[in-house]
């Protein structure tokens, strides 16, 4: 037998891989319980009934390879952003897109930078690519765009902005970007990675202030590629379709890299229709903007630290060990996700959910941590 460790090369060896959030089918057999994911930041609301019919629809011509540039995808996409075709690159998720912006940019030598404590997809293709990551400590929870600024090398290549930051739910907003932006040389372009969009621009709105003007920077041709994805308000996280937006010739060097016809039939009919639904999506908007509220407010009720978020999950500072609270609750039926793979061995993150998923949580964390208080 081979000894496969001297076959591959190191950078890959010491690949840490992506630690999912626990599926509900697993959970359930383990706990013996029925289940309710707030693990992985998806919509409670499912996605739009008009995207499960289309893809119903096509289902039968799945004999067929998906068009592989998502062409009609792509020019809705452009149109809507008041971008042009060729700006637009649709992959398999933001993910995918982000291993392929990562293999263009970065070889050994390379580097990326980010925050500390953000997307755990970032390290992990950085590393694959061969690059290195710098990763600049977090400043009231969120990105310290000096630190990043200062952190940029001759060798820097990337900076990944997950705004709003994911796990911490915060936000940069547009005046604090654009004088960062206008610190960031030529040698590197600066990914905007908006997965939680339109929450943020939600709460932007609520709180009067600018979200961001990252569709703004690409049509003046800056160093930019704005990410977003079909995952979250769209509620089609197992369908897999997200995008970036950049410079024209950027993305045709993205696109090459992209695994051919990855973009399933199914995903583009849904995404198409998706689109169309605003409706839908402001339901899952507005919710969360409400109980968003409720759960930072129950949660600080009980004595704990809750970072108020823009986006459509609560990090929360338990002083605990968080792996053994999300233990607890998931016997109570609540799947959250612990962050000791982030470096925080005592926070959570819970994914806002319904309204009757929301009182259930705040029920169970109110029994776990009044346990955990007498153990
Ligand atoms: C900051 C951030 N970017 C990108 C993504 C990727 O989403 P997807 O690959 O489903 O499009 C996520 C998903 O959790 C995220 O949190």
């Amino acid at each position: 037998m081979s000894d496969f460790s001297k076959l591959v090369p190191d950078h890959v060896r010491k690949l840490g891989g992506y630690i999912p959030g626990k599926s509900l089918r697993q959970a359930q057999k383990e706990s013996r319980v029925t289940c309710i994911k707030m693990a992985s930041n998806e919509t409670p609301y499912g996605p739009s009934p008009r995207a499960v019919q289309a893809m119903q629809a096509v289902l039968a011509d799945c004999n067929l390879y998906p068009d592989n540039d998502a062409s009609e995808l792509r020019q809705k996409l452009a149109e809507r952003h008041q971008v042009a075709p060729d700006q637009v690159v649709v992959t398999a998720g933001s993910s995918s897109l982000l291993g392929i912006i990562a293999r263009a940019l970065l070889s050994p030598g390379l580097n990326g930078v980010t925050s500390e404590r953000s997307f755990i997809v970032y390290p992990i293709v950085t590393q694959a690519a061969g690059g290195q990551l710098i990763t600049v400590p977090m400043q009231n929870d969120g990105f310290d765009l000096d630190g990043v600024a200062a952190a940029i090398n001759s060798n820097t290549r990337i900076v990944f902005l997950a705004n709003p930051n994911n796990p911490t739910g915060t936000v940069v907003t547009a005046d604090p970007l654009d004088r960062f932006l206008a610190k960031v040389p030529q040698n590197v372009i600066v990914i905007l990675d908006e997965a939680y969009s339109d929450f943020a621009q939600r709460f932007a709105e609520l709180r009067g202030v600018e979200y961001s003007r990252s569709l703004g920077y690409v049509r003046q041709g800056r160093n930019v590629v704005v990410l977003r994805t079909f995952s979250k308000a769209h509620g089609l996280a197992g369908v897999r379709v997200g995008y970036g937006i950049g410079p024209a010739e950027l993305m045709a060097y993205f696109a090459r890299l992209r695994t051919t016809f990855s973009v399933s039939v199914p995903a583009q009919a849904a995404a198409l229709a998706a689109l169309e639904d605003g409706a839908h999506t402001r339901r899952a908007v507005e919710n969360n903007a409400e109980q968003s509220q409720r759960l930072i407010d129950g949660i600080s009720q009980l004595g704990y630290r809750a970072v108020p978020t823009w986006a459509n999950f609560v990090y929360c500072e338990l002083g605990e060990d968080a792996a053994a609270v999300a233990k607890r609750l998931q016997a109570e039926g609540i799947i959250i996700r612990a962050l000791g793979p982030w470096g925080a061995p005592t926070a959570i993150r819970v994914t806002i959910g319904t309204p009757e998923q929301n009182g259930v949580f705040l029920n169970a964390f109110k029994k776990v941590m009044e346990q955990v208080a007498v153990k």
